[in-house]
């Protein structure tokens, strides 16, 4: 079990882009452990690999609602195949932007297609939040933000805000 730090806009390795997983083998199934662990104190619902700097495309989510039983996801080479026709506003929120919350469009159903911790194929049909958290995630592996989708003017201002406190902690 191990926590790794969270990086943070305007870190550049969260605007590159993961490369892909050529095998699922003892380091992936220890990184997807430390994800988890990260993901969980945090806390969070998902989390991708390159915002604790590893540039892989894998990501972790848990959507169990609060008090029941965890659900760890683990995606592997995650690839969204179809998305669906409606779209639907809900708050995002992101580990490496926080306590900000913006209002985001998305389509309401994806289907996603990956490899699990086996190294086996899955195929999974996803709407609601579970869709909208696989997009978030995916973003991730391309460089992509959630803010990203915000009018440029709100945009601006968050990356204003967080370049000005990382000037700050630089001295
Ligand atoms: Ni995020």
């Amino acid at each position: 079990m191990a926590v790794r730090p969270i990086l943070v806009i305007p870190d550049t390795r969260l605007r590159a882009v993961a490369d892909p997983i050529v095998e699922v083998d003892e380091e992936i199934r220890t990184l997807a452990q430390d994800m988890l662990d990260t993901m969980y104190d945090a806390p969070g619902i998902g989390l991708a690999a390159p915002q604790i700097g590893v540039m892989k495309r894998i990501v972790v989510m848990d959507l169990a609602p609060e008090g029941e039983a965890p659900e760890p996801m683990v995606l592997i080479n995650p690839e969204i195949t179809h998305f669906g026709e409606q779209m639907q506003v809900t708050e995002e929120g992101c580990l490496s932007i926080p306590e900000l919350y913006y209002e985001v469009e998305r389509p309401n159903e994806v289907t996603v297609s990956y490899t699990d911790l086996n190294g086996d194929t899955v195929t999974k049909q996803a709407e609601g939040k579970l869709a909208v958290c696989i997009q978030h995630e995916i973003d991730h592996l391309d460089g992509v933000l959630y803010i990203d989708y915000l009018s440029r003017l709100k945009r601006d201002r968050v990356i204003k805000k967080f370049d000005k406190a990382a000037k700050r902690a630089a001295g």
